[in-house]
Formats: C-alpha cells, sequence, structure tokens
C-alpha cells in the first residue's frame, strides 16, 4: 500500500515558534526566551527563515536516525520541525534539481557544535545521495577523513574536549545525477602554538596522546618513543588523559580512516615519524655558555635526543646541531653568521616543532585531496565550512584578530546574500521593494583589509619595515592611521575619544566588530604575522633522508634560494579568506549558526547570560530583521491553499480554479485587512507574524470541529458497519436456526407418524386378526357343533343298533389292540438270548406295568431254560455240582472265587491207568468220585504228610500214596461236619460221628489244593447216599476230636515272609494255628 502522503507544517505542534522570523513582538528577551524553552523541550534547532539555529544539548538525541533521515527526504523545508537534516536537503536538492552550487556555512564559538554539524551535514548527504559500489566508497572516503583530520587538527580545550584547532572548508563533488564524485578540503590557520605550549587544563594535538597510547610496543621502538606522557616537555600531563575518550582506541580508528582515505602504509609511518620527532624536539634543551668575545652562546645539554631524531629523520647530526646554535642571515651575497643564545635557541627548537607540524597537517590535507579528487567531470558543487567563530576572550591576539576578521567577513556575505535573495524574491514574485534598515559590516571589514591603510597592510608594512620592529611601534602606526575610524579605538590615537577610558589598555587597541567590541593585545602581532624559520633550521630539514621532511620544507634548496621574505601570516590569511569569499559567493548560501548553551560542557543547562552573548555577535536579531524587513512569512499559493482551505466555505473541502485565486477568495472572506499580505507572482507574502498566528489559530479551531466531524461521521458509519453485519450475522444465524429447527421438528413428526401408522396398522392387522379367529372359532364351533350334532344325530339314530355292553366291548378292544401292539412292538424289540444280558425294554403304559415285569421274568428264565437246554449230561452234572458250591461257599470262603474257572475233574489221581496202584484199585470196588493227592496234617505237631484221597459212593479212603495202600475207611455215614475257614487256604477238617469205628483215631484235618471241588463232592454224594445234608463249617476257629482232646484249629493272618503256603503249627496241647498269608 502507497504510504499516505499527510500534509504537515512547521507551524504544527510547534514549540515556543519553529521560525523566529514569527516571534511576536520581537525582542533579545523574547528571542532567548524562545530558544531556552524550545531547548528545555529538546527542540535543539530553530530556524531564521532558512538559517538554522542550533544550540549545542551536549548529549545525544534520538533525532539522527535512519528514519528520521527517510522523514526529512524530499520533504519541504516548512513542512517539518526545524531540523539540521531540513537544511541539509534543501541544499542537496536544489543542488541536484536546479543544478545551484551549494555551501554550507557553519558559525559559532568554540564548542558549540560546528564540526558536529558539518558531520551530520555530510552524513545526510551521504544517506540520501545515489548508492553503488564505487559511490559508496567516494562516500566512505569522504567521511573517513573526518577523524584523520581531528586526530592531527584537534585538542581538547577548556572550551570543548574535541575542538578543531583548524578552519576547515570541504567541497563535496557530485555528478549530474547527484552521486558524489569527490571532494577538496581546504585548512585554515593550523593554531601551531599549541604544538609547543598549552594553557592550563588543555592538551597537544590528540595524535600525539593517541601514538603513544594506542601504538604497538613494536611501533613505539621504532619511533624510539616511550610510552609514558611525562617524558615528553611538549605534552602538557594536568589534562593528558580526557574523560569519554579512549586514545588506545582513536588511534586505531585513525590508523584504519587512514588506510580507507589511501594512505600507503609507508607514507602513515613517515607521517608518525614526523609526529615522533616533534615530540622528541621538546626534549631538546640548552645550556649557556660564554664566549671569549662575550657573546653568549647555547650548547645541546644531553645529544642523545638529538642523536635519536637524526636517526629517525635522516639528518646529519652535526647539520642540525648547527642549525641550532647559529643564524645565518642573507643579504646581496653577504653571508653573516651570529651565535644564537639559549632563549633564541629554544625559539628555534620550537618554530621548528610548529612549522614541521603544521606543514606536515597541510601535507595530510593535500594527501587526502589527493585521494578523493573527483574522478570524472564534476558538475556541482557542496561546500561545508566549519569555521571558529566569532572570539571574545579576555586577552585577544592576532589570532582572535585574524578569526574575528573572518567572521566579519562572513557576516558580510550573508548580509549580502541575504539581502540579495531576499531582492531577488521580490522582483521575482513582482512584490514592491522597500528599503530595509540594517546594519552593514562593510566598513569594519574595510578598516581591517583595506590595501593601503587597513590594520592588515599596516601590520605588514611595519614587519617588512628596516630597523627596529616592536608591537610598539605596529600600535604607534595603527593610532595615527586608524584613529578616526568609527570602529576602531586606542587611547593612544590622536583622537581624544579615549584617552580617559580606563578599560583600554595603552598595549591594546579595540575594535567595535559587529557582533561586539573586541580589545587585542597587540603583543606578539608583529612576531606571529611574520612567523619566522630560521634558514639555517629550513635548510637542515631539506638535507633529512626522510623524504616527506625533505619535501616539507622546499624553501630549504639552496639551488631555489629566494631572498624575498615569504609572505607574512596576516597576507596569507587575507588571501585565502578572499579566495573563500569568492568562492562563496559563486555559491547558493545555507547558514546553520550554533550555540553554545552553557560552559560547562553539560546537557540541560541553559545561560542565559552566554547564549545572550553569542545571540549578539552571532548577530542573530540582525538577522531575523533582514528577514523581516519587508515581509514575515511567505508561502507558495498550493501548499497555503491546502493548509488554510477549510476555513472559507468556497474553498472547502475542494477548490477547483488555480491556487491563487483560491487563497485571494479565502483571504477576502476571512477579512484580512489588505496591508498585511501582497500576493506574489507564485507566493503569498504576509508582512506580520501575528496574521499568520491568527490564521493558524483559525485553522486550530476549525481542524478541531473537523475532526469532530470525522470523529461524528466515522462513528455514525462504524456504527451503521457493526449495525449491518451484525443484522447479516442475525439472518445468518436465523436461517440456520430455523432450518435446524425444521429438520429437527420435521424428523420428530416424520417418527411420531411412523409410530401412529404403526399403531394403527398393528391396530388394525390385530382388528383383522380377531376377527379372522373370530370367523375360524365360528367355523370350528359350527363344525364342533354340527358334529355334535350329527354325533347326536346319528346316536339317535344309531342308538337302537347298539347293545348296552357296547362300551366294555370297545374298551376291551381297545385295551386288546393296545396289548397286541404292545407284544407286537417287544417282539422287536427283544434283548439278546444271553442269560446275563441285563437289557429290558422301558414299559409303554402304566397299565401294563407288572405284565411287563413278569414278561421279563418269564424271557429271562426261558432263555436260562434255552441255554441250559444246549447242555450234554455231563456238563449238565458239572454245572450241577458248579451250582452246588456256589451255593455252599458264595461269599462265605474267600477260596471260592478262584475255584470257580477251574473244571472239577474228580480223578486227579489215574488209578486205572497207573500200574502202582493197581492193588488199590483192585480193593475199590464202587465208583471212584474223588481220586486226589491231599496233605493229612498231624494233629501232633503241624506237619503234613501226602495221602491219597479217594471218594467213592459209600466211602472215603486214605491210602498211602507211595504203596497205595489204603491206610484208613470211613463210611458216608459216619462223616458229620466238614469244618473249614473262611479263608484263602485250603485246610478242611472231616468230622466223624461220635463213637463210630473210624473216629477212634479223630477227625481228619487235610489240606488240598481242590477244597472246594472236594467238599461239594463230599456234600452231593453224601446227600445222594444217606438223604441227609452235611454239615458243612466256615468259621476260623473250630474244634477238632484228637482222640480223646478236642484241639481248636485257629487261622490267624500269617506273615508273607513266609511264602504263600499256608503254615500249620501245634501251639500247645489245644491249639492249632494255621497261619494263612
Ligand atoms: N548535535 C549534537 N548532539 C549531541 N552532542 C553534540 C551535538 N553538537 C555538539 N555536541 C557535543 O558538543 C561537543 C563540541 O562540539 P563540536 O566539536 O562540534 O564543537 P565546535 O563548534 O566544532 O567547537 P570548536 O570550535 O572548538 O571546534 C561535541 O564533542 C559533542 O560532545
Ligand atoms: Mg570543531
Amino acid at each position: 500500500m502507497a504510504k499516505m502522503e499527510v500534509k504537515t507544517s512547521l507551524l504544527d505542534n510547534m514549540i515556543g515558534v519553529g521560525d523566529m522570523v514569527l516571534l511576536e513582538p520581537l525582542s533579545e528577551e523574547t528571542f532567548i526566551n524562545n530558544l531556552k524553552k524550545r531547548f528545555d523541550h529538546n527542540e535543539i534547532y530553530t530556524y531564521i527563515g532558512s538559517v538554522v539555529i542550533s544550540v549545542n544539548p551536549y548529549r545525544s538525541l534520538p533525532i539522527y536516525s535512519p528514519e528520521k533521515v527517510e522523514d526529512y527526504r524530499n520533504r519541504n523545508f516548512y513542512e517539518l520541525s526545524p531540523h539540521i537534516f531540513a537544511l541539509s536537503d534543501e541544499a542537496y536538492r536544489s543542488l541536484r534539481d536546479q543544478d545551484k552550487d551549494q555551501c554550507i556555512l557553519i558559525t559559532g564559538e568554540s564548542g558549540a557544535g560546528k564540526t558536529e554539524a558539518s558531520k551530520l551535514v555530510m552524513s545526510y548527504v551521504a544517506a540520501v545521495c545515489g548508492k553503488g559500489a564505487e559511490v559508496n566508497q567516494v562516500k566512505e572516503q569522504l567521511l573517513q577523513s573526518n577523524p584523520v583530520l581531528e586526530a592531527f587538527g584537534n585538542a581538547k580545550t577548556v572550551r570543548n574536549d574535541n575542538s578543531s584547532r583548524f578552519g576547515k572548508y570541504m567541497d563535496i563533488e557530485f555528478d549530474f545525477k547527484g552521486d558524489p564524485l569527490g571532494g577538496v578540503i581546504s585548512n585554515y590557520l593550523l593554531e601551531k602554538s599549541r604544538v609547543v605550549k598549552q594553557p592550563r587544563g588543555e592538551r597537544n594535538f590528540h595524535v600525539f596522546y593517541q601514538l603513544l597510547s594506542g601504538a604497538s610496543e613494536e611501533l613505539l621502538n621504532k619511533l624510539k618513543l616511550e610510552r609514558d606522557f611525562s617524558r615528553y616537555n611538549y605534552l602538557s600531563l594536568d589534562s593528558a588523559k580526557v574523560n569519554g575518550v579512549d586514545d588506545a582506541a582513536n588511534f586505531r580508528t585513525v590508523r584504519n580512516a587512514m588506510q580507507i582515505v589511501g594512505f600507503m602504509d609507508h607514507e602513515t609511518e613517515s607521517v608518525l615519524e614526523v609526529v615522533a620527532a616533534v615530540l622528541k624536539l621538546g626534549n631538546i634543551e640548552f645550556k649557556p655558555e660564554s664566549r671569549v668575545n662575550g657573546l653568549d652562546e647555547s650548547k645541546i645539554k644531553d645529544k642523545n635526543e638529538l642523536k635519536e631524531i637524526c636517526e629517525l629523520t635522516g639528518i646529519d647530526q652535526s647539520v642540525l646541531e648547527r642549525a641550532f646554535s647559529f643564524r645565518t642571515v642573507e643579504a646581496k651575497q653577504e653571508k653573516v653568521s651570529t651565535t644564537l643564545n639559549v632563549a633564541q635557541a629554544y625559539y628555534a627548537r620550537d618554530a621548528l616543532a610548529k612549522n614541521l607540524y603544521s606543514r606536515l597537517f597541510s601535507w595530510l590535507v593535500n594527501r587526502i585531496n589527493e585521494s578523493i579528487k573527483a574522478q570524472t567531470k564534476v558538475r556541482k558543487v557542496m561546500g561545508v565550512l566549519d569555521i571558529y567563530g566569532f572570539e571574545i576572550f579576555e586577552d585577544n591576539s592576532f589570532e582572535q584578530f585574524i578569526i574575528n576578521y573572518c567572521n566579519e567577513k562572513l557576516q558580510q556575505i550573508f548580509i549580502e546574500l541575504t539581502l540579495k535573495e531576499e531582492q531577488e524574491e521580490y522582483i521575482r514574485e513582482d512584490i514592491e521593494w522597500t528599503h530595509i534598515d540594517y546594519f552593514n559590516n562593510a566598513i569594519i571589514c574595510d578598516l581591517i583589509e583595506n590595501n593601503t591603510n587597513g590594520i592588515l597592510a599596516m601590520l605588514d608594512e611595519e614587519c617588512l619595515r628596516p630597523g627596529t620592529v616592536t608591537d610598539e611601534t605596529f600600535l604607534e602606526k595603527l593610532n595615527q592611521v586608524c584613529a578616526t575610524h568609527q570602529h576602531f579605538e586606542s587611547r593612544m590615537s590622536k583622537c581624544s575619544r579615549f584617552l580617559n577610558d580606563t578599560s583600554l589598555p595603552h598595549s591594546c587597541f579595540r575594535i567595535q566588530h559587529y557582533a561586539g567590541k573586541v580589545l587585542y593585545q597587540v603583543e606578539g602581532f608583529v612576531d606571529k604575522n611574520n612567523d619566522l624559520l630560521y634558514r639555517d633550521l629550513s635548510q637542515a630539514m631539506w638535507k633529512a633522508g626522510h623524504s616527506l621532511i625533505k619535501s616539507l620544507f622546499p624553501e630549504g634548496n639552496p639551488a631555489k634560494i629566494n631572498l624575498k621574505r615569504p609572505p607574512t601570516a596576516g597576507s596569507q590569511f587575507k588571501a585565502s579568506v578572499a579566495t573563500l569569499m569568492k568562492n562563496l559567493q559563486t555559491k547558493n548560501p545555507n547558514y546553520i549558526r550554533c550555540i553554545k548553551p552553557n560552559d560547562k560542557k553539560a546537557a540541560h543547562i541553559f545561560n542565559e547570560a552566554l547564549v545572550c552573548h553569542q545571540v549578539r555577535y552571532l548577530g542573530l536579531l540582525e538577522n531575523v530583521r533582514v528577514r523581516r524587513a519587508g515581509y514575515a512569512f511567505r508561502q507558495a499559493y498550493g501548499p497555503c491553499l491546502e493548509r488554510y482551505k477549510m476555513l472559507c466555505k468556497q474553498t472547502w473541502p475542494h477548490w477547483k480554479g488555480p491556487a491563487r485565486s483560491g487563497v485571494e477568495v479565502l483571504f477576502s472572506e476571512l477579512e484580512i485587512p489588505v496591508e498585511e499580505y501582497s500576493f506574489g507572482r507564485s507566493k503569498i507574502f504576509i508582512r506580520n507574524p501575528r496574521t499568520l498566528f491568527k490564521l493558524e489559530d483559525l485553522r486550530k479551531q476549525r481542524l478541531e470541529d473537523l475532526a469532530t466531524l470525522i470523529q461524528k461521521i466515522y462513528r455514525g458509519w462504524k456504527c451503521r458497519t457493526h449495525f449491518l453485519l451484525l443484522k447479516k450475522s442475525q439472518i445468518v444465524i436465523a436461517a440456520w436456526y430455523r432450518r435446524y429447527a425444521q429438520q429437527k421438528r420435521y424428523q420428530k413428526i416424520k417418527s411420531s407418524a411412523l409410530v401412529i401408522q404403526s399403531y394403527i396398522r398393528g391396530w388394525k392387522a390385530r382388528k383383522i386378526l380377531r376377527e379372522l379367529k373370530h370367523q375360524k372359532r365360528c367355523r370350528e364351533a359350527a363344525t364342533t357343533i354340527a358334529a355334535y350334532w350329527h354325533g347326536t344325530q346319528v346316536r339317535r339314530e344309531y342308538r337302537k343298533f347298539f347293545r348296552a355292553n357296547a362300551g366294555k366291548k370297545i374298551y376291551e378292544f381297545t385295551l386288546q389292540r393296545i396289548v397286541q401292539k404292545y407284544f407286537l412292538e417287544m417282539k422287536n424289540k427283544m434283548p439278546s438270548l444271553s442269560p446275563i444280558d441285563k437289557n429290558w425294554p422301558s414299559r409303554p403304559y402304566l397299565f401294563l406295568d407288572s405284565t411287563h415285569k413278569e414278561l421279563k421274568r418269564i424271557f429271562h428264565l426261558w432263555r436260562c431254560k434255552k441255554y441250559r437246554d444246549q447242555f450234554t449230561d455231563q456238563q449238565k452234572l458239572i454245572y450241577e455240582e458248579k451250582l452246588e458250591a456256589s451255593e455252599l461257599f458264595k461269599d462265605k470262603k474267600a477260596l471260592y472265587p478262584s475255584s470257580v474257572g477251574q473244571p472239577f475233574q474228580g480223578a486227579y489221581l489215574e488209578i486205572n491207568k497207573n500200574p502202582k496202584y493197581k492193588k488199590l484199585k483192585d480193593a475199590i470196588e464202587e465208583k471212584i468220585i474223588i481220586a486226589e493227592v491231599v496233605n493229612k496234617i498231624n494233629r501232633a505237631n503241624g506237619k503234613s504228610t501226602s495221602r491219597i484221597f479217594l471218594l467213592t459212593n459209600n466211602n472215603l479212603l486214605l491210602a498211602d500214596q507211595k504203596s497205595g495202600q489204603i491206610k484208613s475207611e470211613v463210611p458216608l455215614v459216619d462223616v458229620t461236619k466238614v469244618s473249614m475257614s473262611s479263608q484263602n487256604d485250603g485246610f478242611f477238617a472231616i468230622h466223624l460221628k461220635e463213637g463210630s469205628e473210624a473216629a477212634s483215631k479223630g477227625d481228619f484235618l487235610f489240606s488240598s489244593d481242590h477244597l472246594i471241588e472236594m467238599a461239594t463232592k463230599l456234600y452231593r454224594t453224601t446227600l445222594s447216599q444217606t438223604k441227609q445234608k452235611l454239615n458243612i463249617e466256615i468259621s476260623d476257629e473250630f474244634l477238632v476230636q484228637f482222640r480223646q482232646d478236642k484241639v481248636c484249629v485257629k487261622f490267624i493272618q500269617g506273615n508273607q515272609k513266609n511264602g504263600s503256603v499256608p503254615m500249620c503249627k501245634r501251639k500247645n496241647n489245644r491249639l492249632l494255628e494255621v497261619a494263612v498269608p
């Protein structure tokens, strides 16, 4: 976005008045008050028309930033508050755009800020003029020339810590585009006396201190210097250090600047060697030596320093030594050599030091000029003059005289140029020229510079005159020649006006300068004007091996010996001032008047008396008067109309016609008296500041009204826009909300409709269902009724065909049918024929329960029978026996289960076949049921003996196993009982009928592997033969008849260790113990 151009004016927010021309009423007091008021508000710049007054703030203000540069760039001079940048911009633009050479004249007393101002101007111009590598280098060189010149030409004084001790004029050269090309510096009157002597509280030139503080040890050794200031007579010691100044750092800055400006290393070195030589010259001391012919003579005290100087400069020591002791005067091929006394020797030494230094300074300026010389054609020039201002001290000498003369000339040129410009402007603008009454100082300039009877001419005349010349003779001469001059005052003059003026000493004269009266001491005028350096010294210098020193003293060259006296200091200065003035006259002048607010170098202090003094001698009131002589204020029609157009309805807000007629309408509308203004060609001229201020007040009032109006409209607009925005937003929100609400409502209605719909549908469906169900029930009921009805009908019809027991028959029939069905089904469900199959189909009808169980029993019996029917007689017998055994022993004798699987064989011992037992066989006629070997237990000791056990139909026989001889024969009828244990053993006892024959030996106790079989067969045989059941006792303790005694056989749980065979032991008479494992 393009930056909005805001039209401002110097008159906006003004503190006091920004332009002294507008001061009302104009007096010294109001002038100073205005300056003070502005100074107190940090407004250090004030205008007098186009002249800038600058009051030194003695502190850094934030008004020189790059932003400020931009603010002032390309702005009208009166558009912003007064600033040195405004003047610089005006000058630069006038140079660039109107092809006018410019000069900026900066004046003011020591410490007023001239040098700073000149630097500000240069930096502003550098900032706004062209860019580019080459241009930047030129700018940099121009700017960097300042630190170099300040190091060699500035010194600390009581007035200023960085006081310029020379006058400087610098031309900055530009090409047609306004880009800088280079520059030329001119220097005026270096205060060289400072080299050898400084007033109390002041210092020598900065460079000496900078060199000693900042140089490396190596450099110091090379220059044969020591760092200690106190070693050098030429350096004042009481103020060697300046507060806030770092000499060492500045030395580096200066060397760097020299490099940028273009000094070669060897050149810098030479310069420093000359500086060192000057310092060391001060240390050469002389002592008096009387010669025979009575003439005073001097001698160098310590030649060491001299030796070192000569080494440094390449001068023959004897030559220099001689130059300090003799003075040769040449006149018309005659050479007269006189000795120098101590005072003269010191004078010669100091003169050499001063000359050496001042010539070095001039050489430096020339060398810089060489570097910054424009390489191409120069079109335009901007000169910046930084020259000492008017000086009035207690003791004013030749220097002040010269300086004040220069200022007098500057004032002259100022008056001339200002008036000329004013007049030119009036002519240009076609305004009637009225005579201006002002003081013209041309008369004072004439008093000083007039070629025949001017003071400078008198002085030269006196200096050149043969015979004894002193300052007094010079004053006398003045008293004769100038006595009648209005601005010359002297007590001794012929004019009796000052005879009784005690403020005017006899050795002085006073000049009424334009800026005030100054009393000059004549002492030293002649000498300083002569500025003598003995020829011997310049010749000695010329002989130096040091090329720079040699070049500084060309007059020392014997080949170019010139017996003519060199021009005096006064005439030199006059000539250079004349050149300067000529130069300045061809340029457009811009003035900066610097004012020092206090003597303490302190911020915020405004010493009114001091300022008043400066205002006076700078002729500032004069300045205002000249400027205000005709019209106090002028402004081009355009800006004027722009600024005040709001004061009149016709011109506000837009004036269609030319600006001038707009202003005319405006002024007549405002009823401003006609004598208060004049219409120029392009500008309106206002005679009195009062008129302008009235316009300003009106404008301010009107602006406030306008501001209120704008505010009102703006607020209205803002409220309306805000309202419209709110309204628009409200509509959008409402629309959205409505949509949302309607959506919600619709969804609710939709779901409600669905619910209602489903209810109604349900209700309808249920209704139909009910209907249908009803119809169905009706149909069914009708059918049922019809069926019953039919039944009834049929029964009624057929009743006659039924017997009384029809129901019973039907019942029986049904029952039969069911039973039939049951049996038929049972037939198919019959379990297998295995007698051990426990399966049986479940019962279908409860009333058949008993039948079902019976059927099961019958079936079982039947299949058992079936099973049995398969057996042969032999098998049948075997099973009968097994059955018998089972009945007898099952669950009674532990041995029984093991016997089940063993088939009963009976005749284990095949007596028939074994011939051994033929006899036995023959003895038995009956059928043998059992033939087996058993162990007969000896009832006496429990031991067993094998016996053949035979059972026949009627008897029981025991025979010897080996022989087959029958041992015992017992008829079965005598067997009463068989006893055995319940355990898993084969012991059994056969009890015999008491009293029988067989029982005489007692009961038998056997053990057999086939106990179960034997006991069963014995039982069966006894039963079939005797028709009596044999008693079989199963008990773990039973009695056995032993002859007459009864022995108890007891079965106990035996130890497994004794093997698996039961052990039988006779315990005592009555107990036989069998341990069963
Ligand atoms: N515009 C300024 N802003 C801040 N300080 C300033 C300004 N002008 C001057 N000064 C201060 O005042 C001191 C003296 O200023 P400057 O050296 O310019 O004086 P001068 O007029 O050149 O004196 P001389 O005639 O002795 O050379 C500066 O060193 C600086 O401290
Ligand atoms: Mg200065």
